[in-house]
């Protein structure tokens, strides 16, 4: 084994691994997140700052909310210079915003449409290839599976240079197919072909051996500088591991998700795989362009607007990644970090992260600290989130750190124009003898009538929710899930709540709220839910590849 080295500026080492970020799309479909395109240009913004080669953001054909998306990130992101300064050119141009598109005329056209404002894009499409999909779902011969992928392929050339193919499913795909069917990817102008492991099935050695032979067997590949990329879902908990020996076998493209999130176990990690890359550069001879000490604030944007937590032990951006609890540890850290680290915190975010605000601070300081978590705030939504800021301020009548500021913009980012409901005021009511009871007054943005309801239940939020639920006559929601987490430390600490309500259609929503009262908060992240239930137009099964 190597030892640690110190970190070494990416350009001595030549940058070759495209990062495709696909937190937007694959990361989406994790049940209960539903980002709206405002939401996704928030995180967009972000991943261009953390310079991410490829963003995928979205699956067009899937919804109007999601082609829209995917238009707006295509408008704002894909056309923003990054860094005018910078001698890289990757960190001058904006990413390469791409969208998902089944091999079927209708998506890659809509594909096609809704990166269109984008200085570079990329149409994604896919196909499964594997027997069982084969047999199960599409129902096809092998040779109409090719001829399928050979023409969505070449229509997709038809809207640009930068075409990427996956064969869905293809770990468990007959290998002699897939060598024909990457193969005929290439031949009819795909530029990236990616290996997905749909189903997180594979195992490192196994899945690094057949990244090398399609190199070997499809000489096309090298020929027509194709990109050999992977998608590795994460049911073993072997994404990344997979991802690094597919680096090691000559993928050039990684595809990943902040926080790991995506379906089931989700995707291989960002930022799990970006560090491992820097960290042991010594052995995979490899580096990327990524601007790590972006990290810590991306994972704590993504996991503040899509409601999924990071537990405190995740590698690199947990909570504990770089505490020290034992008296041994500490001893040897405080001689020299290297006893017990293998990456410098700041090179992940960590420390750059922290800011304190106090209830005296003013409009320029909430100013830069709004700017250093990286939002986007218009003057009106600053002006909101400075108001909240008081707020909670005034009630904690102590210091505000960098996590509760974060709550508090992305909770206020929760109200929107489009909002059918907006919570007016409530009461709840508890003691020992008797169950809580709520009241709870919403308007009605479509006729401005204010409606009340009352509402018990075994707890102060489920009367609340009961409340709320009686005060708009909505049936056929359940909730399924609920938390709440403290943000910021003391008794007084912001508290996070994160609603999660199923519809009787099959959709699963997340509304959040963050203030210093946890019963609000809670009654505020319910309405959220509902509003988003009805602002998002939710995809069936067929759209969460
Ligand atoms: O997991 C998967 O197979 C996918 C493809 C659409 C790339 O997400
Ligand atoms: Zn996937």
């Amino acid at each position: 084994m190597g030892q640690p080295i110190d970190h070494v500026a990416t350009d001595a080492l030549g940058a070759d691994i495209t990062i495709f970020d696909t937190t937007l799309r694959d990361g989406e479909q994790s049940p209960g997140i539903s980002l709206d395109a405002r939401e996704k240009v928030e995180i967009a913004e972000q991943l261009a700052r953390l310079n991410v080669d490829v963003i995928e953001a979205g699956f067009s054909a899937a919804s109007p909310g999601d082609f829209d998306a995917v238009k707006a990130v295509a408008e704002v992101v894909g056309n923003a210079t990054r860094d005018a300064e910078s001698d890289d050119e990757s960190e001058r141009t904006p990413p390469v915003i791409a969208a998902l598109a089944r091999a079927k005329e209708s998506d890659i056209e809509a594909a096609a449409k809704s990166l269109a404002p984008a200085r570079r894009h990329r149409i994604h499409t896919f196909l499964s290839t594997s027997d069982i999909h084969r047999k199960y779902m599409l129902k096809a011969t092998n040779d109409e599976i090719l001829d399928q992928a050979i023409r969505a392929v070449e229509l997709a050339r038809s809207y640009t240079d930068d075409v990427e193919f996956s064969p869905q499913d293809a770990t468990r795909t007959d290998f002699e197919f897939l060598v024909d069917i990457v193969a005929a990817a290439v031949e009819a102008g795909a530029t990236t072909v990616n290996i997905p492991d749909t189903v997180g099935y594979a195992l490192p050695h196994d899945f690094g051996r057949w990244i090398k032979q399609l190199h070997e067997r499809i000489p096309a590949i090298e020929a027509n500088d194709v990109v050999v990329s992977v998608h590795c879902h994460n049911d073993l908990g072997l994404a990344v591991a997979n991802s690094l020996e597919a680096v090691r076998n000559g993928a050039r493209q990684v595809e990943v998700a902040v926080n790991g999130i995506g379906e089931r176990a989700g995707n291989c990690s960002l930022e799990e795989v970006v560090m491992a890359i820097r960290t042991r550069k010594d052995l995979l001879g490899a580096d990327h362009r990524v601007n790590t000490p972006e990290l810590t604030r991306t994972s704590r944007m993504v996991s503040s607007l899509t409601g999924y937590g990071v537990q405190k032990n995740k590698a690199v951006v947990g909570a504990n990644a770089f505490a020290h609890e034992s008296g041994i540890h500490q001893h040897g850290v405080l001689a020299d970090r290297l006893t017990y680290e293998i990456m410098k915190s700041e090179d992940v975010g960590v420390d750059g992260s922290q800011i304190v605000l106090g209830k005296h601070s003013g409009r320029h300081a909430f100013r830069k600290a709004v700017d250093e978590l990286g939002f986007d705030l218009t003057d009106e939504q600053f002006q909101d989130a400075f108001v909240r800021f008081k707020d909670v301020a005034d009630a904690k009548g102590g210091l505000v750190d960098t996590d509760e500021v974060r709550a508090i913009i992305v909770s206020q980012s929760t109200t929107t124009a489009d909002d059918a409901l907006v919570l007016e005021s409530f009461e709840v009511v508890t003691g020992s003898d008797e169950p809580p009871r709520a009241t709870v007054r919403v308007r009605l943005a479509e006729t401005g009538e204010v409606s009340e309801g009352t509402g018990t239940g075994d707890g102060p939020v489920n009367a609340a929710c009961e409340a709320v639920r009686a005060a708009v006559g909505i049936e056929g929601v359940t909730l399924t899930g609920f938390n709440v987490s403290a943000v910021g430390s003391g008794i007084e600490a912001v508290g996070e709540v994160a609603v999660t309500v199923q519809v009787s259609d099959g959709g699963t929503f997340t509304g959040r709220a963050a203030t210093t009262d946890i019963v609000g908060a809670s009654i505020q992240a319910y309405v959220d839910a509902l509003n988003r239930s009805q602002r998002i137009t939710h995809r069936s099964e067929e759209f969460r590849p």
